[in-house]
Order: C-alpha cells, then sequence, then structure tokens
C-alpha cells in the first residue's frame, strides 16, 4: 500500500512536457520563422537562432548582426544550462582619448554615433556557435527565413518608422546607412517595403561559411575598410580574433524557487540575485504596495551601486561576485534599509531622463521537449552607431558606450561605473542584458526584455509577478517603476501607482518621476508543469510583437 502510495505520488510529480511550443518575441515575422523552424523539425535552439536572425532583418534599430547578445540556453535532456556570451568586444586600438572633447570632457557623438562607438559583433557567432552546439539543423535551415525576407522585403510598422525618425540625422550620415534605410534622404512613409538584398547575401556567407562568411575574407576587408574610411579603428585582426564564450550562468534560490540569469558581462544576474536576497529577508505579499515599493526600490538602490563599483568583463577584472550574490552579504544589506525611509544615494546629480525605451530585442522559446532559450540582442541605442558599411545591408553597434569611457560619468543609460568597466582592447562592455528562467516546482518562466538600466529593475519585477502566480499575459503588460542608484530617483510609468501612493513615497523620503513615455517590450512565455499548458506573451508596448503557442 505504502508502495503504491510512494509510486502514485512519484508518477503524478513527473512533469507533464508541453504539448506544444511556445514563442514570444518582438515581431511577428520572428515569432513565425521560429515556428517554421520548428516545423522543420528543429529545437528551442534552432528557433532561437531563426528568431534572432529574422529580428536582425525585421527590426535592425533594436539588434543585428552588427551588435551582440547573451542567450541562456538549458537543455532538457540533461539539465544543462549556459549563456552563450556573444557580446560585442573593443578594437584593439580602443582609445579613451577619442571619446574626449579637446576640454577632456565626454564628447557623445563619437561615443553613440559612427564608427568610433561600434564594437566588434558578436551576433554572427554568437548564432554560428548555437547552431552548431545546440541546434538540430543546419545553419542553412535556421537562417532560410531571415535570408526570404530580407530579400523580398516586408513593410515596417510604425514603431520602426518613428524611430527611424528619431535616426535620421546621423543615418543621413553614411551613404550606406542613407541608401538602405531612407527614401531620397528623408523618412520612408507608411507602406513602403524594406528590402535588405546585401544582408540576405550577409546571411547566406555565414550559413554557408560560418564564422569565415563574417569574420575573414571579402566581408571582413569591407567592413574593416568602411568603418576606417569613416575615421574608425577596426582591423582584420579584431575580427578574425573574435570569439563566443560560453559562461555559466548566475544561479540562485528565492523562495524556493531557483532564479537562473545571466552572469558578467552582464550585470543582471548578479543584480537580480543581489536584489531579491535582498527582499527574501520580507513578506512582501504581506505589504501595501508603498511599502513593497520602497523595499524594492531600495533593493535596486543598492543593486546598481555595486553594478557601477564591481562589475567589468570577467576575462579582464576581478569581481567578488560569490560575495555580492551571498545571503550574508544581503542581509548585512538588508540591516541598513529602514522600513520606512529613504536612504539617500551617496550623490546626487541632476535628474537624467537618460535613454530608455524598446532599443534592443529579447525573445523567450520553450519547445515541446521543454527546452528552453532566452535571448537579449542589442545594437545598443536605436539604429547602433547609425553607420551601415556600403554593401553590407546592416547597421553597426554603439556598443562602445557601455564601457565607462570616462570614470564616474553617466553614460546613455545614465549609468556611471569605474575603471572595472573601463574599455581594454579585447574586453567586453557591461551590460544590463537579462536573459532570465524563473524555475518553480510546477511552473517554468523564461522571460527578458529590452530597456537599457531599465532591464534588470523590469526583470525583478517580472519575476516576482511570475512568482505571484501572473501569467505572461498579466506581466508583461504590468506598470514599471525603477530607480538605479543614481540620479537617486525612483521613474515611474503614468498609472503605476495612485497620487495617494507617490505622496506616500515622497514622504518616505523618495523622489519620484512620473514619466509619461512606457518603457520596456518584454516577451516572456510559461510552462505548467502539472498540465504540460503553455502560454506566451508579448508586451502591448511593442505593437508588432507577437506571443504565440501552437
Ligand atoms: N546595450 C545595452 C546593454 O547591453 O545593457
Amino acid at each position: 500500500m505504502w508502495l503504491l502510495g510512494f509510486l502514485v505520488a512519484s508518477v503524478a510529480a513527473a512533469p507533464v512536457k508541453p504539448q506544444q511550443a511556445a514563442i514570444a518575441s518582438a515581431h511577428v515575422l520572428a515569432t513565425q520563422a521560429g515556428f517554421e523552424v520548428l516545423g522543420k523539425g528543429g529545437n528551442a535552439f534552432d528557433a532561437a537562432v531563426a528568431v534572432a536572425a529574422t529580428l536582425a532583418v525585421v527590426e535592425p534599430q533594436s539588434s543585428g548582426i552588427g551588435g551582440g547578445g547573451l542567450f541562456l540556453l538549458q537543455r532538457a535532456s540533461d539539465g544543462h544550462e549556459v549563456m552563450v556570451d556573444a557580446r560585442e568586444t573593443a578594437p584593439a586600438a580602443v582609445r579613451v582619448a577619442d571619446y574626449l572633447g579637446a576640454d577632456g570632457r565626454p564628447d557623445r557623438n563619437h561615443s553613440i554615433n559612427g564608427p568610433l562607438s561600434a564594437a566588434i559583433p558578436g551576433e554572427p557567432a554568437g548564432l554560428v556557435w548555437i547552431a552548431a552546439h545546440y541546434g538540430k539543423l543546419p545553419l542553412k535551415t535556421s537562417l532560410a527565413p531571415a535570408i526570404r525576407i530580407a530579400r523580398a522585403g516586408f513593410k515596417p510598422d510604425r514603431r520602426f518608422l518613428d524611430e527611424l525618425a528619431m535616426r535620421k540625422d546621423v543615418l543621413a550620415r553614411y551613404p550606406g546607412s542613407a541608401a538602405l534605410y531612407l527614401v531620397n534622404g528623408q523618412v520612408p512613409k507608411p507602406g513602403w517595403t524594406f528590402r535588405s538584398p546585401d544582408l540576405a547575401r550577409v546571411l547566406e556567407r555565414i550559413a554557408e561559411q560560418g564564422n569565415a562568411g563574417f569574420y575573414g575574407g571579402e566581408l571582413a576587408r569591407t567592413l574593416v575598410d568602411g568603418v576606417r574610411s569613416a575615421g574608425g579603428n577596426w582591423t582584420l585582426a579584431d575580427l578574425e580574433h573574435y570569439e563566443v564564450k560560453e559562461r555559466a550562468p548566475i544561479a540562485f534560490d528565492y523562495r524556493g524557487w531557483r532564479i537562473v540569469s545571466a552572469s558578467p558581462p552582464s550585470s543582471g544576474g548578479v543584480a537580480l540575485a543581489e536584489m531579491l536576497n535582498i527582499l527574501s529577508g520580507y513578506e512582501l505579499d504581506r505589504l501595501d504596495t508603498v511599502h513593497r515599493t520602497h523595499l524594492m526600490v531600495e533593493a535596486m538602490r543598492r543593486a546598481y551601486r555595486d553594478r557601477a563599483e564591481y562589475l567589468g568583463d570577467p576575462d579582464f577584472v576581478a569581481m567578488p561576485i560569490a560575495r555580492l550574490t551571498s545571503l550574508d552579504y544581503a542581509a548585512g544589506l538588508r540591516a541598513s534599509i529602514h522600513p520606512d525611509k529613504a536612504t539617500p544615494s551617496e550623490l546626487l546629480p541632476p535628474y537624467l531622463d537618460a535613454a530608455q525605451g524598446s532599443h534592443t530585442s529579447h525573445f523567450s522559446i520553450i519547445d515541446r521537449d521543454g527546452n528552453l532559450a532566452a535571448g537579449t540582442q542589442t545594437v545598443n541605442l536605436i539604429f547602433g552607431s547609425g553607420l551601415v558599411v556600403p554593401g553590407t545591408g546592416f547597421v553597426l553597434n554603439d556598443e562602445m558606450d557601455d564601457f565607462a569611457l570616462v570614470v564616474g560619468k553617466p553614460n546613455a543609460f545614465g549609468l556611471v561605473g569605474n575603471e572595472r568597466n573601463a574599455p581594454r582592447p579585447g574586453s567586453r562592455p557591461l551590460s544590463s542584458m537579462s536573459p532570465t528562467f524563473v524555475i518553480g516546482p510546477d511552473r517554468i518562466g523564461v522571460l527578458g526584455t529590452p530597456g537599457g538600466s531599465r532591464i534588470i529593475t523590469m526583470v525583478l519585477e517580472g519575476i516576482l509577478a511570475f512568482i505571484d502566480g501572473q501569467t505572461p499575459e498579466q506581466l508583461v503588460a504590468n506598470p514599471r517603476f525603477h530607480h538605479q542608484y543614481l540620479p537617486d530617483v525612483i521613474a515611474v510609468e503614468k498609472g503605476a501607482f495612485t497620487p495617494a501612493q507617490i505622496k506616500a513615497l515622497e514622504a518616505m523620503g523618495h523622489q519620484v518621476h512620473e514619466s509619461d513615455r512606457r518603457w520596456g517590450f518584454m516577451n516572456a512565455v510559461s510552462w505548467d508543469r502539472t498540465t504540460g499548458k503553455l502560454h506566451a506573451a508579448s508586451d502591448p508596448r511593442g505593437a508588432s510583437g507577437s506571443g504565440v503557442v501552437r
């Protein structure tokens, strides 16, 4: 009898495999590309390659072949978890002086626009790596939808055209960029068909030759010549030496849930561990909104302070990761939090309306075998550096701005840093990209978002909502708030709090800045392992997004 009971319990506890697959991404064509590849016998990792490459074609303002990404994978067959780090690297000839004006102050134009802002792309090598090590299909098959769409073209949506308008002046500086994205020097009208045959050829080369198709041969020479003739400093050796890194993700326990997220060179996982370790000491669900928000903000403030002080590229700097992610350290930080009073951040520069929004792109995938893939990829700011080398069909990133080019001076996201995040030849700039798995006994969530420095706090809020029982459909739509240590302000989406709640937070000493703009473009999927049911949802803030279970 006892044995029977044990067997029944064991059978009942066995996870129910998903009966379908779930994909959520920033563009309906990318989500469709993922399903197309699954239909050809691919797994979640082949689908990740297809989705990533298609986003490079249909959402080039956010991510692409000229940028990089961090891809979090969990293989169902053996539980293997890995972060594929395809983050961009600084060219060997990097010089901080190139990012300073004649007065010695940071020259933002050089760090966010044009050839000097562009780091060596990692995205192509990332796709090649994932296909070779985790996929089931040849790269030719998983890149086929992206190649087809790049050649046939598609009609960009309003967001694409609006974001083109935001970067038009920079794009107009470079003939290759103007030829690709503008029509007679102007932002195209709705109804325009965007074709990128050059990008189709680049993707075909990668499909046929792997890394050699991008980092060597004719394309490498074209890129280096194009960047140098525009005033940059890339060399063939920079491209030839680019390497994907496999890294152990940051994984930790939060109240019985296993959280897995990005490790350095992203600050995401470390900051999430620090914040959730602090918050694990409170009964958050028993608190009113104001006190819950206050404690979350205090956790955010402390984690972002440590981000600025301690984090950088793990291949170049030593970081106290074990300490920062330990429960003891969190307990010390928790002890410094007053239950009813804000702790002022150490320095209080004027409020900076730092860049935020939907540049960068995140997708989430679960396949029928229970493989998980979460990818966050970027060209940094909208349309990256704005530089398209003629004949290539893609914009280069402006990821150099993610380095602390000048110690203590904020970057485009208002983030500060020190020499740990200084640019060194071949080093990777610190990122906030946080592809994340939330693994409970019954439910698994896969989520992430673009949004610059706000990525990590959006993911924190998404994790807590998922743990609270929200579905992806609910959690991607929640109003958001954010604090990043400096500036010492809680940025709040309109409607996140009532006027009385804002007053109460201000009475605790918080400065609250309510913004008309909404931020982020979260894409999340989930799997209930007791029923096998899947959910997929794309943030209503991004109209082109698509979450599908099929
Ligand atoms: N470029 C934005 C980030 O990596 O955080």
